[in-house]
């Protein structure tokens, strides 16, 4: 078999490493990849958003599946166009990915088919959502959580604990800060407990609940500072217990399956409910329409299996038949990134210790990487994701930092309690 990834991040590494182990997979591309890619795949210079020459670069190189790393082409319709040339694609079409797409969509599919979320409201200008957070505040609110309705590369989200804060923040998304995103936005109340991840494979006919992991969102230690795309990751998440998978089986995958068809929606690929869980009971925060970066490095250490013969099966309406393991193993990836991310930062730096971190028995999922003079060198906010296995979570964590601590380059940032929530509740 054939396969192309689309995407460049640490998710795109992890799939292709993954991949790149399955029997069945015969040539391996990665358009654009990464200079950690490049290792294990071809990498292909199309960009993501360049969706008719990536189904051109499918279609002459005689591709039998293409899987689909990020949102964005996902949104624009990358699935619609493969599947008008008869390419099997993983991925949801573009009205599906309006789950991810669109929170007020993903708000109301979810009020239509029960599954637990915020109670919250769409507004469609800046006058209605100041009296409605007004109200909010008024009536008790110890905060809200304001949502410019549109994809804003994780920027488009602030939980406000003030109304003065709140309010600014809605009238800056009527103003256009997000761009489109900003001409609607979604207020919900906010909830407390602690966060997991959990991407299920589905085919429209099946839903099939991958291993959960825990993701760490801000930039500093104890979840501390502005939000990220994430800084590192750990699977299994004990907050998962089996009550909750249980209720996530129940309450939250097996409704989204019966709207996926009640609404004809083209759903092949993988949902990634983002979850708030307190007191074994999960709520739903976000759909996203995709694997999540970096909780698939952790997820892809541990999974058994042959990749692509699962992922063909889920693009091709035959995930019923898919074999999925698991190592019992928990697995812990440490993203280090460069200075002053998710703010400015500076790009172009030597990276060192790649070889050393791996003879140290990690692997080293690159992100934001490239290839200079020969040399690998920083080119993003999140470089490198630093990933490691143990006999158990905290055999994981101290392999995952043994490995960072090989690595260096000017202005490396990491964080330093990855996986304590874990550790703590052993
Ligand atoms: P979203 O893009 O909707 O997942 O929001 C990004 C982040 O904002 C989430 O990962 C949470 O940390 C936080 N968040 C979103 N919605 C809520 C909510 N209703 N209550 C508390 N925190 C939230
Ligand atoms: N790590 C969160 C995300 O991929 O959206």
């Amino acid at each position: 078999m054939k396969v192309l990834i689309v995407g460049s991040g640490g998710r795109e590494h992890a799939l292709a490493w993954a991949l790149k182990s399955s029997p069945r997979v015969e040539e391996l591309y990665c358009a654009p990849g990464n200079a950690g890619i490049a290792q294990v795949a071809r990498c292909v210079p199309i960009g993501v958003s360049e969706l008719e020459k990536l189904a051109d670069f499918a279609q002459e190189n005689g591709i039998d599946l293409t899987v689909v790393g990020p949102e964005a082409p996902l949104c624009a319709g990358i699935t619609d166009v493969f599947l008008a040339r008869d390419l099997a694609v993983f991925g949801p079409d573009k009205r599906a990915a309006m789950l991810e797409g669109s929170k007020d969509f993903a708000k109301e599919f979810m009020l239509r088919y029960g599954i637990p979320t915020a109670r919250g409201r769409a507004c469609t200008d800046a006058v209605s959502a100041r009296e409605y957070i007004h109200g909010e505040f008024a009536a008790g609110a110890r905060g809200i959580v304001v949502k410019a309705d549109g994809l804003a590369a994780g920027k488009g989200v602030l939980v406000a604990r003030s109304e003065v804060e709140a309010t600014a923040f809605s009238d800056q998304c009527f103003e256009g800060e997000f761009g489109s995103a900003g001409s609607k936005v979604v207020i919900e109340e906010m909830l407390s407990g602690e966060e997991a991840s959990i991407f299920a494979l589905c085919d429209g006919k099946t839903i099939t609940p991958l291993a959960p992991s825990q993701d760490h969102k801000r930039i500093f230690d104890n979840d501390m500072g502005p939000n990220t795309g994430g800084m590192g990751a750990y699977s299994p998440a004990p907050v998962v217990n089996e009550t909750v998978s249980r209720r996530i089986e129940e309450k939250i995958l097996r409704p989204f399956l019966k709207g996926v068809q009640q609404e004809g929606l083209r759903f092949r690929g993988v949902i990634f409910v983002g979850l708030m869980i307190e007191n074994d009971e999960p709520k739903v925060l976000e759909f996203n329409v995709r694997f999540g970066d970096p909780e698939t490095q952790p997820v892809m250490r541990r999974f058994e299996g042959d990749l692509a013969d699962v992922l063909y099966k889920t693009a091709t309406g035959d995930l019923e038949h898919a074999v999925i393991g698991w190592k019992e193993t928990p697995a812990v990836s440490v993203v280090i990134a460069s200075a002053g991310y998710p703010g400015k930062y500076e790009k172009g730096r030597i990276i060192s210790g790649l070889e050393e971190a791996a003879a140290a028995g990690t692997v080293v999922f690159h992100a934001g990487t490239a290839e200079k003079d020969g040399r690998i060198v920083t080119a993003g906010g999140r470089v490198l994701g630093v990933s490691a296995t143990g006999r158990d979570i905290a055999e994981a964590i101290a392999n995952a930092y043994r490995g960072v601590g090989k690595i260096s380059f000017e202005g490396a940032y990491f964080r330093k309690d990855i996986g304590a929530k874990a550790l703590k509740k052993r």
